[in-house]
C-alpha cells in the first residue's frame, strides 16, 4: 500500500519506517528543509535503537521517501497519518495547531479516496474538526474518511513496540476506511481494538492518565514506607503480585516525566473542565509527582548535612528515562533548577540526551562519562537509570568525590553494597 506520514518525530519516524520495512511504500512529509534531506541520507534527528538501520535500509530500497511537498505524496496515498506533536498549551490543553494546519494540506491536495488517520494524541472530538477542516478546502472529487490510530509506543523500544504492541486500536465511521486500515496493520501482532472514533482517542489518553496514577501511587507509598519504617520496594513488589494490579509501573523514584504522561495528564484534566467534572484525581497525581521530583533535592541536602549552597552535585542521567534522548520534561530539569537556585555547582553526565540536554540547561557542566562527572563532587545523584550507571565502579567513584554521598533516585544500587564502601546512602522508598 501507498501511505504517508506527516511527521518525522518518535511516532512519525518509527511508525513510517516500520510499515516501510513491512513491504510499503511510505512517503513521510516533513517541513524542515535540513531535516528532509539528512533523512534522505539516512541521518535521523532522533536517537531511537535501531532506528537509523531501518531507515537507511528502507531509503535504500526506495520504500521510504521523504519530501517537504505534499502533491505528490498525499495524491499517490490510501492511507494518510498525521503525527504531528501535540504539545501542552499555558493552560493544560493540547496545542492542536499544527494538527489542524497540516489537516488543511493534506485536504487540499486529496485525489482518489483517502484514509485520513490521526495517530497523534488528540483530545476527543479534534478528528471531527480535521473532517471539517478537510471537508472544507477538498476538490470536489476527492473522498475521504477520517481514522484515529492512537499510538502506544515507548521510546527506547519503539521498533519492537510498533511491530509487537499489547493492541491496535482503530477508530472509524465507515466500514471502508475500517476495513483499509485493518488490512493496513494485519502484519502487526497486537489484539485490534476496532471502535469509534471518539472512544479510540479517549483510549489513548485514558491509558496513559492511568499509568502517570500508578507511578504517582508508588511515590505516594514509597513516600509513606519511609515515613513508617515499612521497606517501600517491598510492599511494592508484594502489591505487584496481584495479577488484578501487576508490577510494572510500581517502582518509586524520581517521578514520572518525558513528552507524554504530564503532557497528557495536563490535557486529560482540562478535557474534563470543559465537560464540566472537575478530575481531582489527575489534579493529586500531579501533586505527587511534582513532590516525588522535589523531594529529591530534599534529600541531597539532607545528605549535604542541611544546605546545597557551593556543593558541588554530580548528576547522572539527564533524559527523562534509559534508552532516549528526550529531554522533554525530565524530571532532570526541575530537580536541576532547583539545585542551582539553592546554590549548587552542577557536574553532569547522560550517555545520548546531552546534546539536547544544552538547549535547556544552562550554568551545568558537563563530562565524556561519570567518573569524570563524579571528580569533586559532595554528592552523586542518579537522576535515571541508564544501565552502564548500574555496573559503575562504585569504589572508584568514591576515591574521586570530595565527600561520599549517593543519592539514588532510581533505586539502581544495593544500599548494603554502597554503605560497605563507605558511601553514605539514601534510595527512595527504603
Ligand atoms: N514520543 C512518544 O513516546 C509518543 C508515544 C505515543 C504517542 N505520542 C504522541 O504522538 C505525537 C507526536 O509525538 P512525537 O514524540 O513523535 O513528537 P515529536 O516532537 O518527536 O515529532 C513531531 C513531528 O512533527 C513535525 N512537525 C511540527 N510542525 C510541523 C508542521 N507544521 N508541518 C509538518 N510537520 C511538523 C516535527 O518536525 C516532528 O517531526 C504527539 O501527539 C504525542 O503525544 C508520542
Amino acid at each position: 500500500m501507498i501511505i504517508t506520514f506527516v511527521g518525522h518525530g518518535y511516532v512519525g519516524l518509527v511508525t513510517a519506517a516500520v510499515f516501510a520495512d513491512l513491504g510499503n511504500t511510505v512517503w513521510v512529509i516533513g517541513h524542515t528543509p535540513e531535516k528532509i534531506e539528512n533523512l534522505e541520507k539516512g541521518i535521523i534527528p532522533i536517537f531511537e535503537p535501531g532506528l537509523e538501520e531501518l531507515v537507511k535500509r528502507n531509503v535504500k530500497a526506495s520504500r521510504l521517501l521523504f519530501t517537504l511537498s505534499y502533491e505528490e505524496a498525499i495524491r499517490a496515498s490510501k492511507v494518510v497519518f498525521i503525527a504531528v506533536g501535540t504539545p501542552p498549551k499555558q493552560n493544560g490543553e493540547a496545542d492542536l495547531s499544527v494538527v489542524f494546519e497540516v489537516a488543511e494540506k493534506i485536504g487540499k491536495h486529496l485525489d482518489g479516496y483517502t484514509v485520513v488517520v490521526t495517530k497523534s494524541t488528540v483530545p476527543v472530538g479534534t478528528n471531527k474538526e480535521v473532517q471539517k477542516i478537510i471537508q472544507r478546502v477538498k476538490s470536489e472529487k476527492a473522498t475521504f474518511d477520517i481514522g484515529s490510530a492512537p499510538e502506544f509506543l515507548r521510546e527506547g523500544q519503539a521498533i519492537s513496540d510498533t511491530l509487537h504492541p499489547d493492541r491496535v486500536v482503530i477508530g472509524t465511521e465507515t466500514k471502508a476506511a475500517r476495513d483499509m486500515l485493518v488490512e493496513l496493520h494485519k502484519p502487526i501482532d497486537g489484539r485490534f481494538v476496532l471502535t469509534n472514533i471518539e472512544t479510540a482517542e479517549m483510549i489513548k489518553y485514558a491509558a496513559n492518565a492511568f499509568l502517570a496514577t500508578k507511578i504517582s501511587f508508588a511515590n505516594a507509598i514509597a513516600h509513606l514506607c519511609e515515613l513508617t519504617g515499612a521497606d517501600g520496594l517491598k510492599v511494592l513488589a508484594g502489591m505487584g503480585l496481584d495479577k488484578r494490579i501487576g508490577s510494572p509501573f510500581l517502582s518509586p523514584g524520581a517521578g514520572y516525566g518525558g513528552s507524554c504522561f504530564p503532557k497528557d495528564v495536563k490535557a486529560l484534566i482540562a478535557i474534563a473542565k470543559k465537560y464540566n467534572y472537575d478530575f481531582r484525581l489527575l489534579g493529586e497525581v500531579e501533586a505527587i509527582n511534582k513532590f516525588a521530583i522535589l523531594n529529591i533535592v530534599k534529600k541531597a541536602e539532607v545528605l549535604l548535612g542541611g544546605s546545597i549552597k557551593s556543593k558541588t552535585v554530580c548528576v547522572l542521567g539527564l533524559a527523562f528515562k534509559p534508552d532516549t534522548d528526550d529531554m522533554r520534561d525530565a524530571p532532570s530539569i526541575t530537580i536541576i533548577s532547583a539545585l542551582q537556585k539553592g546554590g549548587a555547582k552542577i557536574q553532569a553526565y547522560d550517555p545520548i540526551a546531552m546534546s539536547n540536554a544544552k538547549k535547556i540547561l544552562r550554568g551545568v557542566t558537563y563530562y565524556n562519562n561519570s567518573y569524570e562527572a563524579a571528580k569533586g563532587a559532595d554528592i552523586v545523584v542518579v537522576v535515571t537509570e541508564w544501565n552502564e550507571f548500574r555496573q559503575l565502579d562504585l569504589q572508584k567513584v568514591k576515591q574521586l568525590m570530595k565527600s561520599p554521598n549517593l543519592l539514588d533516585a532510581r533505586n539502581i544500587y544495593e544500599p548494603q553494597k554502597a554503605r560497605s564502601i563507605g558511601f553514605s546512602y539514601q534510595g527512595v522508598g527504603r
